[in-house]
């Protein structure tokens, strides 16, 4: 774009133009302006940002007894009449009753945008040991559960004004479905990248849409999956971990690339340590969180033993209530194990959807997770999804919406 020639503005011009405007203001109509949702920007935005999507599940298909893929639907009798477009990368912040709590997760979509103005989004979960939602979700979920879930949230995605064109994905677990999305993404043309997909598994028996990634690369020069197998040796697969050696042996030697990784806390434990040795830039590094923080503990500033128990008192809603909590749970979890529903989305302090107020108290917030700004720690505002209670403390939380 040309810059434009300061020169050229005519100032005399320019001081007339209040007048002109006053005069438009004054011979106008004085009939009332229409409904603001009825302007067409206001339409586009209410569409790919809605306060709340109403699903229904329309199929499911079992990769194991503990993997499922959930299919879902507009479900247009409670009113969304269309799946809102998003990012390869974006995750659906998921309302769920269990019991007598309302909870919700983040789950990153594993289809494509694409499919989703083919009236199609999904969900690819995995059980995990002690999962109070996915455990519930596998369990319960069949063809008709209907669903309520945020817009499609996030930043997980690629973006070219930051990112290197050339990425190397570092999966792990249920943190493939993402790369899925993305992978598709790119095979449609909907993403102007290449991703090389390092995915680490136990065994070949692990591995999530072996034949579907491998029909991606087949149909796409712009993607290729490398499984990294820690327990097992298979034909052309790489043995062992997702080490700093091994993303060196498939990134570009003479371009930028970015590195993203998705995954369990273990691998990031683990691939952090091995990418720190590479010495990126650090906007070429990029995690998705992909839910809560879990065993404080081993963090060397943490500094409480773990096992004790404190109360929190919290204002909600106009109610106060008190309810005991474990020291290693964090104080989202600690109010939603007790039936109160509090706002959040991301879970792991990112998105400031909790953002709530430390009356009193003192908290533990991990350095990887910790999101808050400087006027939070001036004001005292915490991000409960990803603060640990080490003393009794009371807080006020905004009401769900
Ligand atoms: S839920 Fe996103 S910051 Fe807490």
């Amino acid at each position: 774009m040309s810059k434009p020639n300061l020169h050229s503005i005519n100032p005399i011009k320019f001081l007339k133009m209040d007048g002109i405007r006053k005069q438009k203001i004054e011979s106008a109509e004085a009939k009332p302006l229409p409904p603001l949702s009825s302007y067409v920007p206001n339409q586009l935005a209410a569409a790919l940002h809605p306060e709340k999507q109403y699903l229904k599940i329309v199929d499911v298909i079992e990769h194991s007894s503990d993997v499922k893929t959930f299919v879902f639907g507009a479900n247009k009798e409670k009113g969304t009449e269309a799946l809102a477009y998003f990012s390869a990368g974006q995750y659906l912040s998921i309302s769920i009753k269990v019991g007598s709590a309302v909870i919700t997760r983040p789950y990153s979509l594993s289809s494509s945008p694409k499919e989703s103005l083919e009236g199609k989004y999904t969900l690819t979960i995995k059980r995990v040991k002690d999962g109070l939602a996915t455990n519930y979700i596998l369990d319960n979920w069949t063809v008709g559960t209907e669903v309520e879930a945020s817009a499609p949230l996030g930043d997980f995605t690629y973006e070219p004004l930051r990112d290197a064109k050339k990425i190397i994905g570092l999966a792990g677990g249920s943190g493939i479905t993402p790369f899925f999305s993305l992978a598709k993404a790119i095979a449609d043309g909907d993403e102007d990248a290449e991703l090389t997909l390092l995915y680490g598994s136990r065994t070949m028996n692990d591995v999530l849409f072996l034949k579907e990634f491998n029909a991606i690369a087949k149909k796409c020069p712009k993607f290729r999956l490398v499984n990294v197998l820690s327990d097992e040796d298979a034909k052309d697969c790489e043995h062992g971990f997702l080490t700093a050696e091994l993303i060196k042996k498939y990134a570009p030697v003479d371009e930028p690339y970015s590195i993203f990784l998705c995954g369990p806390q273990a691998m990031y434990d683990f691939a952090d340590k091995e990418i720190a040795t590479l010495g990126l830039r650090r906007k070429f590094i990029r995690h998705e969180l992909f839910g809560e923080y879990h065993n404080p503990q081993r963090n060397e500033d943490y500094p409480i033993k773990g096992t004790e128990k404190f109360s929190i008192t919290v204002h909600i809603a106009g109610e106060a209530k008190v309810v005991e909590a474990n020291a290693n749970d964090t104080i989202l979890c600690s109010l939603e194990k007790n039936g109160i529903a509090a706002p959040a989305h991301c879970r792991s302090g990112i998105c400031g959807w909790c953002h709530s107020r430390l009356i009193s108290g003192e908290v533990y917030v991990p350095k990887s997770v910790d999101g808050r700004r400087l006027a939070d720690l001036k004001f005292k505002y915490i991000h409960p999804c990803c603060s640990f209670p080490v003393s009794d403390v009371e807080i006020e939380v905004p009401p769900m919406k």
